[in-house]
């Protein structure tokens, strides 16, 4: 049976972390909205929502706020963006971050919305659903608050297309075998499944794009990928005694002989609510 979801990733149910766990993930949060990749995997969804001036936009799981900011620069004065997380400390952060723009920040489940049908002219939701006990019930949710003719723009991680380079390829395998479900989630593929559950929603003109993030330096890729972060407590690690500690050698002495390679694919997806 599939765990729930205070069980899976530590962003499935930030409110249940260490106060330790819960800085490294806001930070986590921080250093990816600033990291160049996640900033062009980011222009690509904008490209593909369209967000308006005037327009009344929803961010579900909206994290420390940063995107639904963006968001309110471009829907101006006479718009509205509306940041709901499942995180009651990460909607505080949030809050503590607010610059004055047409953000409203709400505590919610994106499975359950308290908003009325065709509330919003669009929707953001950036790795979120990969975290959630049912992605299509929550996709139904945001289809249900959008207007017809709005826009629903879904941005996800592909944890199944990761692959690394210039470390021994079977310790990768074992370190990432022992990692799945713990620091990834168990839908490691949500990514890919996007487009397949837009169009099963009932959506039009859905398009996609698989944006391939590259990381050359284990700094620049532990910014998103939490088994080369050493920062991340050893505790933590799902890993038998020992594997962490020779998998972050032979990460660093990739790093140091500048070898060292990481992908991963997120999706940016999006339709239109007939
Ligand atoms: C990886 S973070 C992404 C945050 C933000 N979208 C971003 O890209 O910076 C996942 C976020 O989803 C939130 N979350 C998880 N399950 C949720 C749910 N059922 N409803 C709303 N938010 C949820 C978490 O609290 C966390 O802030």
């Amino acid at each position: 049976m599939e765990p729930a979801q205070k069980d899976r990733t530590p962003f499935s149910d930030i409110d249940g972390l260490s106060a330790q766990m819960s800085e490294i993930v806001l930070d986590a949060l921080t250093e990816m909205g600033r990291h160049p990749e996640i900033q062009r995997v980011r222009r690509t969804a904008f490209d593909m929502l369209g967000p308006a001036a005037g327009e009344r936009l929803l961010d579900a799981g909206s994290g420390s706020g940063e995107v639904a900011r963006l968001l309110a620069a471009r829907v101006g004065p006479a718009g509205e963006v509306l940041a709901v997380d499942h995180s009651s400390a990460i909607t505080a952060a949030a809050v503590s971050r607010h610059d004055g723009s047409a953000v409203s920040y709400l505590t919610g489940d994106a499975a359950a919305l308290a908003m009325p049908d065709d509330h919003v002219d669009g929707v953001w939701c950036e790795r979120v659903l990969q975290h959630v006990d049912d992605a299509d019930a929550t996709i139904r949710e945001l289809v249900r608050v959008t207007r017809p003719g709005g826009r629903i723009c879904l941005v996800d991680t592909d944890w199944g297309s990761l692959a690394f380079d210039g470390m021994p390829s079977g310790l990768g395998e074992v370190v990432l075998a022992h990692v799945r479900g713990h620091f990834t989630p168990r839908q490691h593929d949500m990514g890919r499944t996007l487009r397949r559950r837009l169009v099963g929603a009932g959506l039009r003109n859905v398009v996609a794009a698989p944006v391939t993030c590259l990381f050359t330096s284990p700094e620049s890729a532990a910014v998103v990928l939490p088994m080369v972060n050493p920062r991340v407590p050893e505790e933590t690690w799902a890993t038998p005694p020992g594997l962490r500690d020779e998998w972050l050698a032979c990460v660093d002495a990739a790093g140091q002989s500048g070898t060292f390679l990481a992908v991963l694919t997120i999706w940016v997806v999006a339709g239109t609510k007939a």
